[in-house]
């Protein structure tokens, strides 16, 4: 029998557990994950993307980057936070002080992931990755042939990409492949996104569900 099975039996662990369920919500109240942006610049202009969108980022006055001092503000503030992610509608790589901030990160026992376009990443950007222990890197790879990636993400060379992605495959970072499914032709490409994604060493994929702000954008993504 287990020490919860005998536990359970008592009196003490029972009324134990329901003054803990009555009062969980205190450790709850200060979140331990979070995602946030870190620029809302970016290099590519992809079809389809929400930067066309009339709220986004991208259109907000302030500040362009993320700066250390900021994300020091963040997680003095949040003494339980384990792990920060990078995500959003922007390109994490093209911020100057990205790996400032992950070498800060680190220095806090604050672990980091982020998703990237991975055009701007390279060999010693990836081994930095390794060394500041980024959990997980996911990489947009909307597109499994030249033609179709390239004609979506545009200003992205589908080489660069996939050279990044042996790279972080073959690296101690997991690597995730996302694929936002836009149109008809892309679920065609699906099969070799697949091929793609083994080939690399992926350790997961992901499929993004297509988000419009409204009509007037379908065409983008026809
Ligand atoms: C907006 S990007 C930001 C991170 C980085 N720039 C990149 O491309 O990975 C994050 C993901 O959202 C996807 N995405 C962009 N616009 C989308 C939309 N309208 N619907 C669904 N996914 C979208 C992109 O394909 C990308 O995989
Ligand atoms: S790289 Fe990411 S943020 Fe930039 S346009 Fe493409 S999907 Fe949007």
């Amino acid at each position: 029998m287990s020490l919860e099975t005998r536990l359970w039996g008592t009196k003490l662990f029972r009324e134990t557990l329901k003054a803990y369920k009555k009062f969980q919500w205190i450790h709850t109240t200060m979140p331990t994950q979070i995602r946030m942006e870190c620029t809302k610049v970016c290099n590519l202009s992809c079809v389809g993307c929400r930067r066309i969108w009339e709220d986004d980022i991208s259109k907000v006055p302030g500040d362009k980057h993320l700066t250390v001092d900021m994300v020091k503000n963040v997680v003095e503030q949040i003494p339980g936070l384990r792990l920060l992610g990078f995500s959003g509608d922007s390109e994490p790589t093209v911020n100057p002080y990205f790996w400032d901030i992950l070498r800060y990160l680190k220095s806090k026992g604050v672990r980091s992931t982020f998703t990237t376009n991975n055009t701007l990443l390279n060999k010693n950007t990836i081994k930095l990755c390794e060394d500041y222990g980024i959990i997980r890197i996911s990489v947009s790879q909307t597109g499994a042939t030249k033609e179709t990636f390239e004609k979506i993400r545009v200003g992205a060379k589908f080489e660069k990409v996939m050279e990044n992605n042996y790279l972080i495959g073959n690296s101690s970072i997991p690597l995730f492949l996302n694929f936002a499914v836009l149109n008809r032709e892309l679920l065609d490409e699906i099969p070799e996104f697949f091929r793609i994604a083994k080939d690399v060493k992926a350790t997961g994929v992901q499929f993004l569900k297509l988000m419009l702000e409204d009509d007037k954008h379908l065409s983008t993504v026809d």
